[in-house]
């Protein structure tokens, strides 16, 4: 029997699943037997970006399977902002992935060469034609959702990374102030968590993986977590969250936790962002 997986309600009245496989790095035959794989097991919710070069892989992978039961995400990138090339960019990823609307469109990253006003009136357009259910970002800061808050009171989550090792304190409390769940992304750390001293006590005394411990931490401060898994194991495993708690002392503890590891390095992606991709 497929396990059920609990969902967040978005602003806008759509209900994500808390719990969707990442895809990056995910491409070719391994990208469609994972999401295959995943969608026999329960999971429903896909998260991919016109940047990963998975849509056509997994439009193959979820034919045959009921749409209205799936929950799509796909990222326009950031070459994509201008109102045009955002429709465009957005028709392109739906037919990749062989579907007539997303559940969810978010721009990949801010790009401050285009006025978010901008994108976020082609977000409108597209969820107004019923192209998208919902609207949000990634990776954006504090001043940069208030900006976007101006154009738009419809933002329906805000992707980053967070884990355990990145707790993205201060962003979370914003977010919560404004009624925009976070989706967290790298949320096992790409498996840095499993060398942490707190984690790995913890797990222990759950008797449970250091990566579900790391997951249900994320599920317990109401985020949508988003791991990347491509073997059936890692699938399971990590569907085993939902039917037990960390106590409040553990949810202090990892909060407590000062080991720091970013593993996406937004200097980095500005600078290319702006070097190469910005018309
Ligand atoms: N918006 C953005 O800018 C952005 C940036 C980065 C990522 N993302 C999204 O977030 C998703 C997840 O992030 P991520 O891929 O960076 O990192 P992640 O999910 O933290 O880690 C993925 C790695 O952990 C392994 N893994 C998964 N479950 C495991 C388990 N239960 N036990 C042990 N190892 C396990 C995977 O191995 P196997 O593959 O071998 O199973 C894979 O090597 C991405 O795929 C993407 O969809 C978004």
């Amino acid at each position: 029997m497929p396990a059920k997986i609990p969902s967040v309600r978005l602003p806008g009245n759509v209900q994500i699943p808390a719990l969707g496989l990442g895809t990056w790095l995910l491409n070719g035959e391994k990208c469609a037997s994972a999401v295959k794989a995943s969608l026999e097991l329960g999971y429903t919710h896909i998260d991919t970006a016109e940047m990963y070069n998975n849509q056509v892989e997994i439009g193959n992978a979820i034919e045959g399977f009921d749409r209205k039961r799936l929950f799509l995400v796909s990222k326009a990138w950031s070459n994509h902002m201008h109102f045009n090339d955002l429709i465009n960019a957005c028709e392109k990823t739906l037919g990749e992935l062989g579907t007539d609307y997303l559940d969810l469109y978010l721009i990949h990253w801010p790009n401050p060469k285009v006025p978010i006003a901008e994108t976020l009136k082609a977000m409108q357009q597209l969820k107004n034609e019923g192209k998208i259910r919902a609207f949000g970002l990634s990776n954006f800061t504090i001043p940069e959702i208030e900006q976007a808050l101006q154009t738009s009171k419809e933002i329906a989550t805000n992707q980053v990374e967070m884990h355990p090792l990145f707790r993205q304190g201060k962003l979370l409390e914003y977010c919560n102030s404004k009624n925009i769940p976070i989706t967290a992304y790298s949320p096992i750390a790409r498996g840095k968590v499993f060398q942490n001293k707190t984690i790995l006590k913890i797990a222990e005394r759950h008797g449970k993986s250091p990566a579900q411990i790391s997951l249900k931490w994320l599920l317990q401060k109401g985020t949508i977590v988003i791991p990347k898994a491509s073997s059936k194991e890692h699938l399971e495993q990590n569907l085993g969250i939902f039917s037990w708690k960390l106590t409040a002392e553990e949810i202090q503890e990892i909060d407590s936790i000062r080991e720091e590891v970013r593993l996406v390095n937004p200097g980095k992606y500005v600078r290319r962002i702006a070097g190469f991709f910005l018309t």
